[in-house]
């Protein structure tokens, strides 16, 4: 029955590609970039479209539930009986898609070009979530689930999942499963399907300076007062040691050694030196001295800076000291550094670093703890099977350097394990312009989802 089944369920996915295109390029046209306020409408625009398509798979007590900035999606069929219950979960948010002139095409206007899909929210992930529905989909179409499955659809993610956190504690019967399914990640390269089993954490603070009540003509007091841009230009330098360390005193502290086993498997990835220099472009790496790039994104705690601003940036020259200078600073963290305590160290290197002669404040944003997942459970065997099925090879294990704060909130308040693989590629452009999704990947993915969801009921 079930094999049956699975050749009619890639029949039907094979035969909706088009109509499978068009749902994901509907949603991409809504703008839901969750740090904006201006685009509070398409976010709730965005949570309705979602709450839609869980209404068209036949998913029950389907529902909005609204929080205190963006609203996060629910939905279940429990028809499966004794079979497992998956908890799925996505983000229909995306980052700003800024700056916009560097984009090919408008940003939110989704258009196919060779095999990729351009539009932001494409890779990340609009792109994965509508995977997900349409691998449901062919399911449903074809005999029905083979399991049960919940769905939590929230629109903070790229803001640090603020709301997610306090959701999950207050609806822990809800949200009861055996493990969860998160396609938020992507694959090291086309042919190399990929499960990712560890996310750094982040901690995220916006530093301003302030000099002056008002900007200064620089020719008038220039020479008498320290300059904001200066300030934080110093500061910001001294972030970082001469081996390239992070300069935040006791940033280390917690630090876990890389044991000799997880480097000779990072080793084996196919993603050394070149690839990162192929896919930055850059004319030298740079980083953590004596750890290798992949260590260095994957295994090891970065500081960067996201942007800075002060002072006149316009068109032509104006001679000023700024008022005032500020700097937007992250820390990727890993296990088991504490966001709490990586504030308090950001404080303290301030404390002991700012001069006397400027005042700063620190403000805090997203931060979330590191995770690091079970490799070795039903769902991860599921998916690894699937992804074989599809790519004909076993898929990668590694360790992601971008962060997906509910892993970490479903390990402790629910006490589940996430199975984290998607179908983005390292050239998708998330968070820059001309974000895409290859399209041949794409509808790889969703046959490997049904083979994921049939492996878990065999
Ligand atoms: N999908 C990404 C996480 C990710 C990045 C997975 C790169 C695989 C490769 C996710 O949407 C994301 O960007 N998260 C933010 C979280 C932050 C705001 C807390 C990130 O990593 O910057
Ligand atoms: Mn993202």
């Amino acid at each position: 029955m079930s094999e049956n089944q699975r050749e009619a369920a890639l029949q039907y996915a094979r035969k909706n590609k088009e109509k499978n295109l068009s749902a994901l390029k509907e949603i991409l046209t809504i703008p839901s970039v969750s740090t904006d306020p201006a685009h509070a409408s398409d976010i709730r625009h965005a949570a309705e479209w979602m709450a839609a398509q869980l209404r068209a798979l036949g998913m029950q007590k389907v529902q909005v539930f609204p929080t205190t900035r963006h609203p996060i999606v629910y939905g279940e069929w429990l028809g499966a009986g004794e079979a497992p219950t998956v908890l799925i979960y996505g983000h229909y948010d995306v980052q700003p898609a800024d700056p916009l002139d560097l984009w090919n095409t408008a940003p939110f206007e989704p258009t196919v070009r060779g095999d990729s899909l351009f539009a932001r929210g494409a890779s990340d992930m609009k792109g994965q979530a509508v995977a997900a529905f349409k691998a449901v989909e062919a399911l449903v179409k074809t005999g029905g689930l083979p399991v049960n499955v919940k769905w939590l659809l929230e629109g903070e993610e790229e803001i640090g999942s603020p709301n997610l956190e306090g959701f999950i504690a207050d609806h822990k019967t809800l949200l009861a499963c055996d493990f969860a399914f998160n396609p938020d990640s992507g694959m090291i390269g086309k042919e190399y399907p990929t499960i990712t089993y560890a996310l750094r954490g982040l901690a995220y603070f916006e530093l301003r300076i302030t000099g002056p009540e008002h900007d200064l003509h620089s020719g008038i007091y220039g020479g008498v007062v320290h300059n904001p841009a200066h300030a934080l230009a110093e500061l910001v330098a001294g972030m970082h040691d001469s081996k390239g360390r992070v300069a935040l005193p006791g940033f280390y502290d917690k630090v876990r050694k890389l044991s000799k086993e997880e480097r000779e498997e990072l080793g084996r990835l196919p993603t050394g030196d070149e690839h990162y220099l192929e896919q930055t472009g850059v004319p030298a790496l740079y980083g953590e001295a004596g750890f290798t790039a992949n260590e260095r994104a994957g295994v090891r705690p970065t500081l960067d800076v996201n942007g800075m601003i002060s002072g006149f940036t316009g068109t032509g020259s104006k001679t000023i000291i700024p008022a005032w200078a500020l700097a937007k600073i992250s820390m990727r963290l890993v296990p088991d550094q504490d966001p709490k305590d990586v504030h308090q160290q950001f404080i303290r290197y301030l404390e002991l670093h700012a001069p006397k002669d400027i005042r700063w404040e620190v403000n805090v944003m997203a931060g979330g703890p590191a995770s690091i997942s079970d490799r070795n459970n039903a769902g991860v065997r599921a998916m690894a099977q699937a992804l074989e099925s599809v790519w004909g090879t076993r898929p990668y294990f590694r360790r992601e350097g971008g962060s997906i704060p509910v892993v970490a909130q479903m390990q402790r308040m629910l006490e589940v394990e996430s199975v984290i693989s998607g179908f983005g590629l390292p050239d998708d452009n998330v968070h820059a312009p001309n974000e895409k999704q290859s399209l041949a990947t794409w509808y790889k993915g969703i046959e490997a989802l049904i083979h994921f969801f049939l492996n878990l009921n065999p």
